[in-house]
């Protein structure tokens, strides 16, 4: 009987777990369809309405909510998704979001589809296609444009994934992180014509606790733009080229800017871009700075200037009255970088005679020029050569 009430217990206790972990995983993520909302995936019909109302839907919900879009192509005008939602959110795309062809479409918002003060959102999955060759066309013909859009934009969302996205074609910057703490980019690929004006492949701004890492970035701008307040942000196996590279900036431009500190990209192969690394500041006064910065662990293909900091950015020599940067540049270290440059010089460093570039650190770098060791140059810079290093340190 003992061993009975025993058994009997038992069966109690694990029912009683069952159903307590049950409860604990609960969350049932509810499924929020576009396509029960109206979307149709003919690439055709508007589904935007459609998708707000799944946006809304989810983010009501009072359990954890996925936003799914299934296979097919949705054309979508631009769309706004905005939190706070209730719950975390996880947007999953297997279709493909399609732009409107007349580029005049996405009008002067700035954006094609922005998610706006969010926390806790996943976006996984789906093609993003912009069709921006006609706005590139616009532009180039010098008729008057729409300002454009950019592609996929956060702002104020905390923890973010994004992870699985292609963006193609996009008028302006592909994914922009404005105003973000704690986001991970995973397995992006952004990809527009060498040509195309603009076309940034991810843009971070006014963000702290950023990861970008595994992405394929082949632009007509930047592969990655690191803009003013920009904190702590790690990046790692990025594919970049063609483009101009991972720029820091250009900063300096204002008088009352925040700085750039703490970036790290490592294990990057850079093909056939203008830049590899690059920092860039306008030639006008500014409190601006950019501390601790790692450089290290990457492939030069064929790049035309595989490591540069430029402290004279002033187009049209407008509103630089001494031509010389206010910001700050220090504690930046370059270590283990090979290949080939496209150009003879391979490092540049042209810092501010205002304030010069101080804790500069170049190690183990190999940069060849058709066969040859490649050339240096320094301005205005202090810091220390460590290992073998071709060129020559100019430090
Ligand atoms: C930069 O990193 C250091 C060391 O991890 C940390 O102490 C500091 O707070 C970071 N700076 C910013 C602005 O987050
Ligand atoms: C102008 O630049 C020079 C260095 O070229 C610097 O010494 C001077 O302080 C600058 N003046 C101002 C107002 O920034």
């Amino acid at each position: 009987m003992a061993i009975l009430l025993g058994t009997i217990s038992n069966l109690f206790t694990s029912i009683f777990f069952i159903v307590l972990l049950g409860s604990c995983n609960a969350a049932p993520t509810s499924e929020y369809s576009v396509v029960k909302f109206g979307a149709k995936p003919d690439g055709k019909s508007d589904s935007t309405g459609a998708f707000t109302k799944a946006w809304q839907s989810a983010c009501s919900s009072n359990s954890p909510a996925t936003v799914y879009v299934p296979k097919g192509r949705y054309l979508l005008n631009a769309i706004v998704f905005s939190g706070p939602c209730k719950n975390k959110i996880t947007f999953r795309i297997d279709g493909t979001l399609w732009a409107p062809t007349d580029y005049r479409a996405l009008g002067n918002s700035g954006y094609w589809i922005l998610f706006i003060k969010v926390n806790d959102l996943q976006v996984y999955g789906g093609n993003l296609d912009a069709k921006g060759a006609g706005f590139w066309a616009c532009r180039k013909s010098g008729k008057s444009c729409p300002v454009g859009a950019r592609s996929i934009t956060f702002n104020w969302v905390n923890n973010l994934v994004v992870s699985d996205l292609t963006s193609i074609n996009s008028q302006l910057s592909h994914l922009v992180i404005n105003s973000c703490n704690n986001v991970l980019v995973r397995n992006v690929k952004a990809i527009a014509p060498d040509q195309s004006p603009n076309t940034d492949g991810i843009h971070v701004q006014n963000s702290n606790g950023i990861t970008i890492t595994g992405s394929t970035l082949q632009t007509g701008d930047d592969c990655i733009s690191i803009a003013d307040a920009t904190f702590n942000l790690f990046m790692s196996t990025i594919k970049c080229g063609p483009g101009h590279g991972v720029s820091i900036g250009s900063l300096g431009k204002e008088m009352n800017e925040k700085g750039v500190q703490n970036v790290t990209l490592t294990n990057s192969v850079f093909t056939g871009s203008d830049n590899g690394v690059r920092i860039k500041t306008w030639a006008r006064p500014s409190k601006g700075f950019v501390k601790n910065i790692l450089f290290q662990n990457l492939i030069m293909n064929n790049v035309e200037n595989p490591i540069i900091i430029d402290q004279n950015y002033c187009p049209n020599n407008q509103g630089c009255p001494n031509q010389s940067s206010g910001v700050k540049i220090s504690q930046v270290t370059y270590k283990n970088i090979r290949g080939t440059s496209a150009t003879a010089e391979a490092v540049t460093f042209d810092c501010s005679p205002s304030s010069p570039c101080q804790g500069i650190t170049l190690q183990d770098i190999n940069l060849k020029y058709m066969n040859k060791a490649a050339t240096s140059s320094c301005k205005n810079i202090g810091g220390t050569s460590v290992g073998t290093l071709v060129p020559e340190s100019c430090l």
